[in-house]
């Protein structure tokens, strides 16, 4: 048995027990104000996995998501315009001034594009106005490829939530670039725990495993989970392990 079960949309979850407590413990907390967290992890280390458990285990209030994406990390305001885009009706509870930065600042209407200060304000407004009652969860992946002002945004609006209901949990690959939302709480996404790596390559190796290759597999990989997944998925099996 894993240690988190999967479902048709999720495969199982090994270890991260650490991880997923300081997860639920952000869920818990934001109920009673603005919590932040940023998790670091090279490639294939199990960010995007761990935010999906994350919004599966959200069951108050509501969740939005987004993935930045290379093709528009040049775009100005792109990363924001997508997390926002459900939240946008909105709007109009803000003051005008506020209201009219962020219908220019994602190209709702015509005029001079407002100054971060501005424009992260009113991104505070709007988070509030939809955190309502109940917690509103935001969650961006792949902050590497976020357009520079939605970061320099999400910085600002990270360092400001106070008392809004608002969790703001994002993912970013290191090494990058350790400037992006510095200074912010974090988890490191690390190799798995050996045994976890052990049954992960497991859960994917759908012959007998020799146990010494098995161990050379999880030497190699790091513990990193893409490493496990796709070893025997691209067929390299048993031929090339190192
Ligand atoms: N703890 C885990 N248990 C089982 N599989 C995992 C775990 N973490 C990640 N994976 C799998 O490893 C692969 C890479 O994970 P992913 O979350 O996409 O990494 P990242 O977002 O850090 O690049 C995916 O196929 C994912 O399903
Ligand atoms: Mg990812």
């Amino acid at each position: 048995m894993s240690d988190v079960p999967g479902s048709p949309a999720m495969p199982p979850l090994r270890g991260r027990r650490r991880e997923l407590r300081r997860l639920d413990l952000l869920l818990r907390e934001i109920r009673r104000g603005g919590r932040v967290l940023v998790l670091r992890g090279e490639a294939g280390s199990g960010k995007t996995t761990l935010l999906d458990h994350l919004t599966v285990r959200a069951t108050l209030g509501r969740v939005v998501r987004t993935a930045a994406v290379p093709s528009e990390s040049g775009i100005a305001y792109a990363g924001l315009q997508h997390l926002c885009a459900p939240l946008l009706y909105h709007l109009d509870r803000l003051p005008g001034p506020e209201q009219a930065a962020l219908a220019t600042a994602f190209g709702l209407r015509h005029g001079p594009v407002p100054g971060v200060g501005a424009t992260g304000r009113a991104l505070l407004g709007l988070l509030d106005a939809a955190a309502g009652p109940e917690p509103l969860l935001c969650v961006v992946d792949d902050v590497q490829w976020l357009d520079r002002v939605s970061g320099d945004l999400l910085t600002f609006v990270a360092h400001r939530l106070g008392e809004i209901p608002v969790g703001l949990v994002v993912a970013v690959r290191s090494p990058g670039d350790g400037a992006t939302l510095a200074g912010l709480p974090e988890l490191r996404v690390g190799g798995l725990a050996a045994d976890d790596a052990r049954a992960l390559l497991d859960d994917v190796v759908w012959w007998p495993l020799d146990n010494d290759v098995r161990e050379r597999i999880v030497v190699a990989s790091r513990g990193n989970p893409l490493a496990l997944v796709e070893w025997p998925r691209a067929g390299l099996f048993p031929y090339n392990v190192p």
